[in-house]
């Protein structure tokens, strides 16, 4: 387990601090997530905190074993079949283990492998597993190949609200680092008014969302010439997102195993991650022209390429299987989804269980 580095917290807090004195006395949430996760050197992602795996705050999917990066090479491998490049784009690629995998599985087959990341230090530790990856500081132009991304959209920072009587307010970190209710940007209104998102709430309703998504989907579809953008994370479409019984979001915290709902305790020293509204990234990438190739869950997508379940396996093997595919693990809940531009054929990975139509 890493232990937490209180001097480097007390610096964030501090530089925290300054900008919300500067911004009059407080500043939206996603200001203050964006803060506490990617400021330079001090953000959670930018630290040198160990945070994947056993050791680390949190276990990705890919940091469980080969099962999930097998099953990516077989639906870049079908890809590849018909697009003009065989490359592949890792967005966000925490320790670089799903990078190592790929490239090790699909060898040959692969002609580069990039990866864009917005920490240094890990990029470092990406670069230290996996060698032969090129880091990119912005994405490319014509872009033939495949977009990966594994728990970025859920790592994204969220604008958070409340819905009540009084209509919409937005939630704002005051300098005493405690959140206070004021009136919503104008972004959260226009979002709000676009995606009609009030009639899905009732009242006393507290939830999150992410502004970012549009704009980064326009971005992925302006750099892609042909391919699929493969996207995983912990979500569900948005009438389940803002069910009534999940009225307080789903924001979470993460440290050394630990889940809380607390994100302003001990800014860069843990984990702040809300889940996915789907139905906003499928809206994102129809507006922009790119084709919903699939949506499903994490254990339909292994199973339609090809995941065994070998009964006669290790303990470890079966447990990580377990992890993937059972529904009350990441099985129901993690999601994959696939955006696609100029492609006909359809994916391996969403044949059988495809769930666009609840999007
Ligand atoms: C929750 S981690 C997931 C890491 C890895 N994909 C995995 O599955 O283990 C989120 C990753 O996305 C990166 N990240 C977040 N926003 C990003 C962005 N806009 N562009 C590139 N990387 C980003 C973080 O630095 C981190 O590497």
């Amino acid at each position: 387990m890493h232990s937490l580095d209180i001097m480097s917290s007390n610096s964030l807090n501090d530089l925290i601090l300054e900008h919300i004195i500067d911004m009059g006395g407080m500043i939206r949430f996603e200001d203050f997530m964006k803060l506490a996760l990617y400021t330079p050197g001090l953000g959670y992602y930018s630290s040198n905190l160990r945070k994947f795996g056993k050791y680390g705050d949190f276990v990705t999917a890919p940091e469980l074993g080969q099962a999930f990066s097998s099953c990516i090479a077989k639906q870049c491998q079908q890809l590849f079949n018909s697009l003009p490049q065989k490359n592949i784009l890792e967005i966000g690629a925490g320790s670089g283990q799903l990078a190592a995998d790929l490239i090790k599985t699909l060898g040959s087959d692969l002609e580069n492998y990039y990866i864009l990341e917005v920490s240094a230090d890990l990029q470092q530790r990406q670069k230290n597993i996996a060698p032969s990856v090129q880091h990119l500081h912005s994405l490319p132009q014509n872009f033939n190949g495949i977009i990966l991304a594994n728990e970025v959209l859920d790592a994204m920072p969220i604008a958070k609200f409340l819905h009540n009587s009084n209509g919409l307010q937005e939630y704002y970190v005051t300098s005493e680092f405690k959140f206070t209710t004021a009136a919503p940007s104008q972004q959260l209104v226009d979002y709000f008014v676009k995606t009609e998102l009030e009639q899905h709430l009732t009242d006393e309703y507290s939830s999150e969302v992410n502004l970012w998504i549009p704009g980064w989907i326009n971005s992925l579809y302006s750099c892609l010439n042909s391919g699929a953008i493969l996207l995983f994370d912990y979500g569900f479409p948005r009438h389940e997102y803002y069910h009534e019984q999940r009225n307080t979001g789903t924001l979470m915290c993460h440290q050394q195993h630990k889940s809380h709902t607390d994100p302003l305790y001990m800014p860069g020293q843990q984990d702040i991650t809300a889940h996915v509204d789907f139905t906003a990234v499928a809206e994102a990438g129809s507006n922009c022209g790119l084709d919903i190739a699939g949506y499903t869950s994490l254990a339909s997508f292994l199973l339609n390429c090809g995941l065994v379940y070998d009964f006669h396996s290790t303990p470890a093997k079966t447990a990580e299987l377990n992890l993937l595919t059972s529904p009350a693990e990441m099985g129901e809940l993690f999601k994959a989804i696939a955006l696609s531009k100029n492609i006909r054929e359809s994916l391996m990975g969403f044949e059988n269980f495809d769930r666009t139509h609840t999007l």
